[in-house]
């Protein structure tokens, strides 16, 4: 079995997941209630609270499984891409934890991770398909042959669809993070009331981009409107923006299946979209479990099954990334 470590942002994560895909324990620290106050992550802060919440999480996690370190037949952790002091912490612990039982360590990939996700039992989805991630970090559009990685055809060009639901709600007066919050104000509301922009429908490549329906809001928030309408209809914005984009790229690829995973696939609404969408042209659609969808270490685990291993003891001076050169 495979104990994983997910340190790239503000949750502290550490799962065991077996060798067939099932997960055995998946824990999820969430730092956000400490870094509300600042309305966003706080990098710094972030770092020093996962050196805090790393053992207890690892130990909780092993427990869960009912397993020891003596079980495990490799660690992974998440490389990047993600706040590099953040990573740091995870990346280093996962090091001395394999070191200390002379295991290979699984470096992997943050946003295979997020795509990984759809591997995992007990509906382990096979390739090939057309993936959505949407995230607050990354948006992006990837064509999947393997489960060994992915190939990138379209991405945010500011951005991200998760960071359009925290500005949105931040705009609209709501607490950090705003996605799940927006939701639910936009639950009451009328998305007809408002006309926000829908950036890049129809136009060449599979790039999205949210910058411009931002600053739309905030001109409506600055002539006095806000509430549950315009929850409504800057989320529906979002949410037409991601879903044309995405079947105009299906169409594109002729792909007959495709994936929505990362943060924003929690939301309800998209997810009815998506189903709606799909229905309608006769694609298949796989959506990973909301809490598979948000960032977790099951899906690292997950991930690095189809990832190769860094033999023991050659990956003590592996380092981290902040971002993949392009
Ligand atoms: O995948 P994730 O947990 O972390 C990153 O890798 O970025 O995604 C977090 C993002 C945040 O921007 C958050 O606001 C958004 O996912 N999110 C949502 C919902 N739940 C989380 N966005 C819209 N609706 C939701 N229900
Ligand atoms: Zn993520």
């Amino acid at each position: 079995m495979i104990l994983a470590l997910e340190t790239s942002c503000d949750e502290t994560a550490a799962a065991v997941v077996d060798a067939e895909g099932s997960i055995l324990a998946s824990v999820v620290a969430s730092q956000a209630e400490l870094h509300a106050p600042y309305g966003g992550v706080v990098p710094e802060v972030a770092s020093r609270r996962h050196l805090e919440l790393t053992v207890p999480v690892v130990e909780r996690a092993l427990a869960d499984a009912g397993a020891s370190l003596d079980d495990l037949d490799a660690v992974a952790v998440t490389e990047g891409p993600g706040l590099i002091g953040a990573l740091l912490v995870g990346l280093a612990s996962a090091k001395a934890i394999a070191f200390a039982r002379g295991l290979p360590l699984v470096p992997v990939d943050h946003l295979h991770g997020h795509i990984a996700a759809l591997y995992l039992q007990p509906q382990p989805l096979e390739p090939p398909f057309l993936v959505l991630l949407a995230s607050g970090g990354h948006t992006l559009l990837a064509e999947v042959d393997d489960r060994a990685g992915y190939r990138v055809i379209g991405t945010t060009l500011d951005d991200a669809a998760g960071e359009a639901f925290d500005k949105g709600a931040r705009l609209l007066g709501l607490g950090y993070p705003g996605g799940a919050e927006l939701e639910r104000l936009a639950a009451q509301g009328d998305p007809e009331r408002h006309r926000l922009p829908v950036a890049m429908l129809g136009s060449p490549g599979h790039d999205f981009s949210f910058s411009g329906l931002k600053t739309a809001l905030l001109y409506a928030v600055r002539d006095g409107h806000g509430g549950a309408d315009l929850a409504a209809s800057y989320q529906r914005a979002i949410i037409r923006s991601l879903v044309g984009r995405t079947m105009e790229a299906v169409r594109a690829t002729g792909r007959d299946t495709l994936a929505v995973v990362g943060g924003v696939a929690r939301n309800g609404a998209l997810r009815a979209a998506f189903d709606g969408a799909c229905a309608d042209e006769g694609v298949r659609l796989a959506l990973a479990p909301p809490e598979l969808c948000s960032d977790n270490a099951a899906m690292i685990a997950s991930a690095a099954r189809f990832t190769e291993p860094i033999a023991f003891p050659d990956y003590l001076d592996r380092d981290a990334y902040a971002s993949r050169a392009a």
